[in-house]
C-alpha cells in the first residue's frame, strides 16, 4: 500500500504545546511541525576565560562614588563584549517573583476555553495569549511554547484570572522597571553621555515595557524542537528570571553560550534600540530557547524600551558626521514594532532595515 503523508494543517486554533506536551499520543515524538533542526542543539559550556559578567546592581544604586564609576565601566564593557549580563543584588524580592512564577502557572493551568479569551491577534494588543508564536501562519515551524504578554506601561494591562495574577505582576512589573531604568542610567553613562540624555531622547517616563510569560513543557525530542529560535529583542534592555530551569543561550564571537545564572538573578540582554541609540558601539545580542525532556521551564520577561511615539535615531552626542556619521535611520518605535512582528522570525532582522548600507 502506498501512504501518503498527511498535509500539515495549522487549524485556526491550535491547541497549546500544555496539552500537546501532556498527550498520551506523542508516544516519545514531536509531530513534524516542530521539528526544527537536526543539529542546533549542540550546548556549549561557557569559557572560563570569557565567562558572562556579573553585574552587582547594589553598587550601581548604593555604592561609594568610586564604587559606582567602577560598575559603570563594567556595565558598559558588558554591553559592548556581550549584550549580555547577569544582574544580582538586584532588590525585587524572592517571595513576590516565587509569587509571579506560581501565579503563572495557575494561569497555565486554566482551560483552553478561558486562556482563548485572552488571545489578541495583532502585535500590539494589550492582552496576548497563545501558542507558538503571534502569527504562527508566517513561519514553518512551531515552537515548543505557551505564551501571555501584555503591555505593562505606560498603562498596565493584565487577565483578571487566576485571582491574584494580575496585582502581583502590576507589583513585578514596578519593580523590573526600576531597576531597568536605574541600569540604563548607568549604560547611558558608560556611552560617556549624561545620565538623563536617553531618558530625555527617548521619553522613557512614557517608555513601553512588556511583560511576557513563557512555557516550555517538557519535550520528548528537545534535540529536534526549539521553544523560542535564534532572534534580537526591539527594545533597549529586556531582563529574564527562570524558575532555575536553565534553557537560555546567547551568542557570543559566534558561539552559543548557555546560560548558567545563579538563582534569583536577572539575565539582561541589550535589545536593537540600545545599538540604534549608541549608533552601534553595543550590540542587539541574538539569543534563543532550548527545551528539555524532564522539567517544565518558565521565564518571566520584561522588556523596556522607548516610548513608542518616539523617533529613534542614534544620539546626538555620539554622531559626527566626518568621524562617526548615523549608522541607522531615524524610525518611529511604533513602526518598529509593528515591522519586527510581521516579519518572519529567521527572515532578515528588522534592524537591518534601519542600518545605513556601507558604500
Ligand atoms: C523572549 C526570549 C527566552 C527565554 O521572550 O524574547 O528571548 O528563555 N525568551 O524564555
Ligand atoms: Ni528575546
Amino acid at each position: 500500500p502506498l501512504y501518503i503523508a498527511a498535509p500539515t494543517v495549522i487549524p485556526s486554533k491550535m491547541a497549546s504545546i500544555k496539552v500537546l506536551a501532556e498527550s498520551p499520543n506523542l508516544l516519545g515524538s514531536i509531530p513534524s511541525d516542530y521539528a526544527y533542526s537536526m543539529n542546533h542543539y549542540t550546548p556549549l559550556a561557557s569559557d572560563q576565560e570569557d565567562s558572562i559578567p556579573i553585574i552587582d546592581y547594589s553598587l550601581l544604586t548604593s555604592g561609594s562614588p568610586d564604587q559606582r564609576s567602577k560598575v559603570i565601566d563594567k556595565l558598559g564593557k558588558a554591553c559592548e563584549e556581550w549584550g549580555f549580563f547577569l544582574l544580582v543584588n538586584h532588590g525585587v524580592p524572592k517571595t513576590l517573583i516565587d509569587e509571579v512564577f506560581d501565579a503563572s502557572n495557575e494561569f497555565f493551568n486554566l482551560s483552553e476555553e478561558e486562556k482563548q479569551n485572552f488571545d489578541g491577534k495583532n502585535a500590539l494588543d494589550p492582552i496576548r495569549c497563545g501558542t507558538s508564536f503571534h502569527n504562527a501562519r508566517m513561519g514553518k515551524i512551531l515552537l515548543w511554547r505557551d505564551y501571555l504578554k501584555v503591555i505593562a506601561h505606560p498603562d498596565f494591562h493584565f487577565p483578571d484570572k487566576p485571582a491574584g495574577f494580575s496585582k502581583l505582576s502590576l507589583e513585578y512589573c514596578e519593580r523590573t522597571r526600576t531597576v531597568a531604568r536605574e541600569l540604563l542610567k548607568g549604560i547611558t553613562k558608560s556611552l560617556g553621555l549624561e545620565e538623563s540624555d536617553m531618558d530625555n531622547a527617548l521619553n522613557l517616563d512614557s517608555g513601553l515595557q512588556l511583560f511576557a510569560v513563557n512555557l516550555y513543557p517538557p519535550c520528548p525530542q528537545p534535540e529536534l524542537a526549539i521553544g523560542i529560535p535564534p532572534h534580537t529583542d526591539h527594545g533597549l534592555v529586556t531582563l529574564l528570571i527562570q524558575n532555575e530551569v536553565q534553557g537560555l543561550e546567547v551568542q557570543h564571537n559566534g558561539k552559543w553560550v548557555n546560560v548558567e545564572a545563579p538563582p534569583n538573578s536577572f539575565m539582561v540582554n541589550t535589545s536593537d534600540h540600545l545599538e540604534i541609540f549608541s549608533n552601534g558601539k553595543y550590540k542587539s545580542v541574538k539569543h534563543r530557547a532550548l527545551v528539555n525532556s524532564k522539567t517544565t521551564r518558565i521565564s518571566l520577561v520584561t522588556p523596556y524600551g522607548p516610548s513608542l511615539d518616539t523617533i529613534v535615531r542614534p544620539a546626538s552626542k555620539l554622531v559626527d558626521s566626518e568621524t562617526h556619521p548615523a549608522a541607522y535611520i531615524p524610525m518611529e518605535y511604533k513602526a518598529y514594532v509593528e515591522q519586527q512582528q510581521n516579519t518572519r522570525l529567521g527572515a532578515k532582522s528588522c534592524l537591518e532595515c534601519v542600518r545605513v548600507q556601507e558604500q
